[in-house]
């Protein structure tokens, strides 16, 4: 078998890994890929959005399965367009794919469908007298949110109608977000623990993978500036089994049918984002994909096949592929160029790649090789992975690990699966 991956980041690299532990798998691509994963697949230079080129060259190189990783493609209809040369291919189709590209086609598709979510009104650039009114008849915390991708920066919650007011103002008017911004949604404030839960999906049945949680602020403690995501660790105990059975019975097994229903099978990866609230677990988003860094934990506890997983999923073939998890901890710590998620500098050499040892790994994000050494060249540079029977000692596992890394400027969090160990 011959695969192609999509994406860039540390979420491909886990990806190219996972899939390379089969023997059926002979050649791994990876488009437009970084270092790390140059060590175990071929890069080829097309940026994700090039779906004309990614296709042509499936279609030249015999590629047997492509798997997406990134949302843009997907969004822009990348499987359609594959599945209509008769390539497979893992994801979502467009129709389908809209779960993430907008946001008001999912909250009124979970609307229609009766599944659990923040109360919401959706509003369009024409609208703002009337959004503002909204915002006065209703109570702070407000959450405003761009109809389209904005790179993960278009949920504002607005503390005073003075904040929110400027929010409008921004999306419809200075137009920050461009097009994204035309439409928003205004919802209902949450509180309670995220949590994200994978189902892998086919079309009609699915599977479920570890319940995990980000760490999506730059600082320890959860402060700071939004960033990509920090690290992440599985299983997260939020997710009680009793939780994960209501999960499964409001939200996905309504979500596929009525997508089904409506003529778009979800088949990829439903990235379901929680809100675990007190009165049980609400829908914050769906996403199109694996997450970053999410993935990095949640494929090494697959103990079956992950390639097989995913051809599976891209065949309709869920129902026989038998999935085993490990019944252990797994942690996530990113390791970023100081200054990230604003500016940062990179190029910096990295040290201490081969002081990671035995069961821990390194997936690349943002490195590049120049003169036969890896350099940093993004804000999140690594994600460094132990896994252990307990959470408190892959915690522990998982900084020994970080700590043999090193590079001018490298920043990380010091409380990456904390949050789990207080239930
Ligand atoms: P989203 O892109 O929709 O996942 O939103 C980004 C982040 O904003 C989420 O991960 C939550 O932390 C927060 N958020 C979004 N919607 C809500 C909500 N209705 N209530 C509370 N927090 C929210
Ligand atoms: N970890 C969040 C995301 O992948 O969107």
């Amino acid at each position: 078998m011959n695969v192609l991956i999509v994406g860039s980041g540390g979420r491909e690299h886990a990806i190219a890994w996972s899939i390379k532990q089969n023997p059926k798998v002979e050649k791994i691509f990876c488009a437009p890929g970084n270092a790390g994963i140059g060590g175990i697949a071929e890069c080829v230079p097309f940026k994700v959005d090039d779906i004309d080129g990614l296709v042509q060259f499936a279609y030249t190189n015999k590629i047997d399965l492509t798997i997406v990783g990134s949302e843009t493609p997907l969004v822009n209809g990348i499987v359609d367009v594959f599945e209509k040369r008769r390539l497979k291919i893992f994801g979502p189709s467009k129709s389908a794919a809209q779960v993430e590209g907008s946001k008001m086609f999912l909250k009124h598709f979970l609307q229609r469908h009766n599944i659990p979510t923040a109360k919401y009104r959706t509003f369009n650039q024409s609208e703002f007298e009337k959004a503002k009114k909204y915002l006065v008849e209703t109570e702070p915390p407000y959450v405003i949110k761009t109809d389209g991708l904005a790179a993960g920066k278009g949920v504002a919650i607005c503390q005073t109608s003075a904040e929110a007011f400027n929010t409008l103002h921004e999306y419809f008017e200075e137009k920050v977000f461009g097009d994204a911004g035309n439409n928003i949604v205004i919802e209902e404030f949450m509180e309670g623990e995220e949590a994200s839960v994978f189902a892998m999906c086919d079309g009609a049945d699915y599977v479920l993978l570890s319940p995990a949680q980000d760490h999506k602020r730059i600082g320890d403690g959860d402060t700071g500036k939004n960033t990509g995501g920090m690290g992440a660790y599985a299983p997260a105990p939020v997710i009680t089994n009793e939780i994960m059975d209501q999960v499964e019975n409001e939200i996905i097994r309504p979500t596929l049918k009525g997508m089904k229903a409506e003529g778009y099978p979800y088949k990829g990866c439903l990235y379901v984002g929680l809100m675990v609230t007190k009165d049980g677990p609400k829908v914050v988003e769906f996403n199109c994909r694996l997450g970053d860094p999410e993935t990095q934990v949640i494929l090494p506890l697959i103990d079956s096949d992950p390639f097989d997983l995913f051809y599976a999923c891209a065949s309709g073939s869920i129902a026989s592929y038998r999935l085993k998890l490990k019944k252990v901890s797994a942690v996530c710590v990113v390791v970023a160029s100081k200054g990230y998620p604003d500016r940062y500098e990179t190029g910096k050499e990295i040290k201490g790649l081969d002081s990671v040892k035995n069961d821990s790994m390194i997936f690349h994000a943002g490195t590049k090789k120049e003169n036969g050494k890896f350099v940093t060249s993004g804000g999140r540079v690594l994600g460094i992975i132990a896994m252990e029977a307990s959470l408190q000692n892959t915690i522990e596992k998982t900084y020994a690990a970080v700590k043999g890394i090193s590079f001018d400027g490298a920043y990380y969090r010091t409380d990456i699966g904390m949050k789990g160990l207080t239930k």
